[in-house]
């Protein structure tokens, strides 16, 4: 007997999935014609990332720091330009947000299309030399003003977005999408270059047993956060306690939360009074997702995708995961607020 299901022979893959949803929501096709040349820059970082060893691409590119501060990589570089150059040619887009570019990038008007894209080329970029999980981030929204595009078209909060997700380069690489009707996470096959449908709307547990933050910072942390991370260590009401993992790369650490529940913190601490990530293209996107998978994330005083962005690259706090863990969260945070 011939085992049919070795090979696929229908298989969804992000491209038909995602013509599906334009087909359902009537849409003119240009979002399809932006994801696709960004499946297009995911598939070649994931190509340099795997070979990244061998075509000497370890290591850092020459240029000091990016306007976040962060070390530039040779991975960095190439993965912004990749999907810089993408973008720019798939006639969809009009403002590009990077974390590698000081100021937006306004594409040549006759290029142009409707869309604005916050990207995060490589997120996690201090583990690329140790092979640890890196990333790409982005959030795609529409201009919703008349004239001519500009930096301040980006500055609109995480509910406006249309689309969003990420890629983790991890022991596969996987692209997690979200266009406002649930979760859907593509697995790339690299024998036929397709991203393939392996997990269809994804749900957060509600509650999970794993806490994830940069321990390392104790010292700096507010009451409510060290009370709540005690807790979790030392629970009163004779659970269990919860495991600790923190990899330093968002993208990984998020995924994880995603899959299995559980918490995920980058709070505002003393050393870093507005928190490290970036609201544009680290928090928003990585908010979206969870909200959409039916988790929550808060900045411990707002919903994440309530903030209005006053400059492109302005960080926040974030606590996001499985909605009763982040409530608890809150709760510790309400009780000190009404002392
Ligand atoms: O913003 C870059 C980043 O590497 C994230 O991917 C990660 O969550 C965070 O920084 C780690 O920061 P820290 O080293 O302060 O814990």
């Amino acid at each position: 007997m011939s085992d049919r299901s070795a090979f696929d022979t229908n298989l969804v893959t992000v491209t038909r999935f995602m013509l599906e949803e334009g087909r359902k929501a009537k849409g003119t096709g240009e979002l399809n014609q932006l994801l696709s040349a960004l499946y297009t820059a995911i598939k070649a970082i994931s190509s340099a990332v795997r070979k990244a060893g061998i075509a000497n691409l370890y290591g850092l590119s020459g240029s000091t720091v990016n306007v976040t501060g962060d070390e530039v990589k040779k991975l960095d570089v190439l993965a912004n330009d990749v999907v810089m150059n993408m973008l720019k040619s798939s006639f969809s887009t009009c403002v590009l947000v990077s974390e590698e570019e000081k100021d937006a990038i306004i594409v040549d008007p006759d290029q142009q299309g409707k869309y604005i894209v916050c990207f995060d080329p490589l997120d996690g970029s201090s583990n690329i030399d140790c092979l640890v999980s890196i990333g790409t981030i982005f959030s795609i929204y529409r201009k919703t003003t008349d004239g001519p595009p500009s930096e301040k078209d980006a500055l609109q909060p995480g509910h406006n977005i249309v689309a969003a997700g990420y890629a983790l380069y991890g022991s596969a690489t996987m692209l997690v999408l979200s266009s406002g009707n649930g979760v859907n996470c593509f697995m790339l096959d690299p024998a036929i270059g397709e991203f393939v449908l392996v997990n269809r709307n994804v749900t957060m547990k509600n509650k999970g047993n794993i806490y994830s933050i940069n321990e390392g910072y104790a010292k700096y942390f507010d009451t409510p956060v060290a009370q709540y991370i005690t807790k979790k260590k030392y629970p009163e009401d004779g659970s269990s306690p919860y495991g600790a993992r923190y990899i330093g790369s968002m993208v990984a650490d998020v995924h994880r939360t995603l899959m299995y529940g559980g918490i995920f913190l980058y709070p505002a601490n003393l050393k870093s009074p507005k928190g490290k990530l970036r609201l544009l293209y680290e928090c928003n996107p990585m908010a979206y997702i969870i909200e959409q998978a039916g988790g929550m994330a808060t900045t411990g005083k707002q919903a994440v995708l309530d903030i209005k962005p006053e400059s492109i690259h302005q960080r926040a706090p974030i606590v996001m995961g499985s909605k009763d863990d982040v409530q608890e969260y809150l709760d510790i945070v309400n009780q000190y607020n009404c002392k």
